[in-house]
């Protein structure tokens, strides 16, 4: 595919709990550089965090700050890109509200996050018409700023592609100009009524269920008419595809390819399974969960030999050791000529010393609230005129414009 450089990208993190070296490797070192070839506009989803914390919301403002600090610490950075807090761009809900008419709940009953966190978080009620229209809120969002890159991880595909079936849905319905609309309805017409018919059909199909055979059978079939003209033919090819204007492009997922991130115990590092080392953590504390952090099992003793392959350690050597480290760790583990202490030193050593600037940094920026509320007053400016603009757009097409 053939991206722009002038292509916005849009992203969102939910403000439920302390930044860890997963957020970092997983998603903040692909936001630093993304920031710098595109436009961007990042978000802290603090709506989205309540559609699950919504019992308990005093949690979340003062992680909305945390997270700002995290994510200017780590390196994104306001000049580059445009830093701001959902709920205060109210036209967020809006567009949200207005999309909700013509989305079929069958669409977001489908979405696979919907059933998978309902069981995952079995202590929270998530039978709330919040939590259902989760995905589509995070549509608007992405919609709102006409973002065409939203990086994501492989859980969030879904809901850009659920966006993408939104925004041709509204486009088929809001997107056509009343003359283009009659000229087509009379090259329609001189396909004859079953071809008519024919044509119509596959056309929504492709639109709506975004069946790419259905385009391709209706192509053909127009290539077959004689009696139209060129004209006629080329206007027919262009509203298959489209539809007189597209009024909220279609974005793009941007996978997130980056290393899996371990946690202590060797899952993936996330918050619900309590494995994190925080970006913010005291350094005393991380030396000591990686210290005290389980090895290969059928390590008992120091004179027993290890499996690399079975350890957790090794995958942090995955992440943070070059070459040689990670031989002599191979090596000396099968043979026990070293310790596990030994082997976890190289990666105490470069967990502190990756996090150290940032730890810096963030110091310097919870010193000072004033900027970062101001870097974030800035950014919900920059963010808020650019909403406005396409909720304008869209309140006119959805005749919402009188006066
Ligand atoms: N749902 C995303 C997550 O849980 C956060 C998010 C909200 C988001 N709105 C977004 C991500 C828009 C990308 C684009 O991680
Ligand atoms: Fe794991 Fe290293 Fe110990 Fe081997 S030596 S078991 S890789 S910690």
């Amino acid at each position: 595919m053939n991206v722009a450089a002038n292509t916005r990208v849009l992203s969102g993190m939910r403000p439920t709990g302390r930044l860890h070296l997963g957020h970092y490797h997983g998603v903040l070192k692909n936001w630093i550089a993304l920031q710098h070839e595109y436009e961007c506009f990042f978000f802290v989803a603090d709506w989205h965090a309540l559609t699950t914390h919504y019992e308990t919301p005093n949690i979340i403002p003062e992680n909305v700050w945390d997270m700002v600090v995290d994510w200017l610490a780590a390196g994104i950075n306001q000049g580059s890109a445009t830093l701001f807090i959902q709920s205060k761009i109210p036209e967020h809900a809006e567009l949200h509200l207005l999309l909700s008419m013509l989305t079929p709940l069958s669409w977001l009953e489908r979405v696979p996050s919907f059933k998978d966190q309902q069981e995952r978080l079995q202590e929270r009620d998530l039978a709330t018409y919040g939590f259902l229209g989760y995905p589509l809120l995070q549509s608007a969002d992405i919609l709102i700023y006409k973002a065409g890159l939203v990086p994501v991880g492989e859980d969030q595909v879904a809901h850009v592609e659920l966006t993408r079936e939104v925004a041709r849905r509204f486009n088929h319905l809001y997107g056509i100009e009343p003359d283009f609309a009659t000229q087509v309805e009379q090259a329609i017409k001189k396909l004859g009524r079953k071809n008519a018919k024919l044509y119509k059909n596959l056309r929504s199909n492709y639109q709506q269920q975004g069946d790419h055979e259905a385009i391709a059978v209706a192509q053909a079939l127009l290539a077959n008419q004689q009696n139209l003209t060129v004209k006629e033919q080329e206007l027919l090819l262009g509203f298959l595809e489209g539809s007189g204007r597209v009024i909220l492009p279609e974005p793009q997922p941007l996978l997130t390819k980056t290393a899996k991130m371990p946690g202590l115990d060797g899952q993936k590092m996330s918050k619900s399974y309590a494995n994190t080392i925080a970006l913010r953590d005291e350094p005393s504390k991380i030396e000591k969960a990686l210290r005290t952090m389980p090895t290969d099992p059928a390590r008992v003793r120091r004179t027993d030999p290890g499996e690399p392959d079975k350890c957790p350690v090794y995958q942090f050597h995955e992440v943070y050791s070059n070459m040689d480290v990670k031989q002599w760790v191979a090596e000396g583990c099968r043979t026990a000529r070293i310790g596990c202490l030994d082997c976890k030193r190289p990666v105490i050593d470069a967990v502190l010393a990756e996090l150290a600037p940032i730890q810096q940094r963030a110091a310097e920026f919870a010193a000072q609230p004033e900027l970062v509320r101001n870097i974030i007053n800035e950014g919900c400016e920059v963010a808020r005129e650019t909403a406005r603009w396409t909720l304008d757009e869209v309140k006119h097409a959805m005749f919402l414009n009188y006066r």
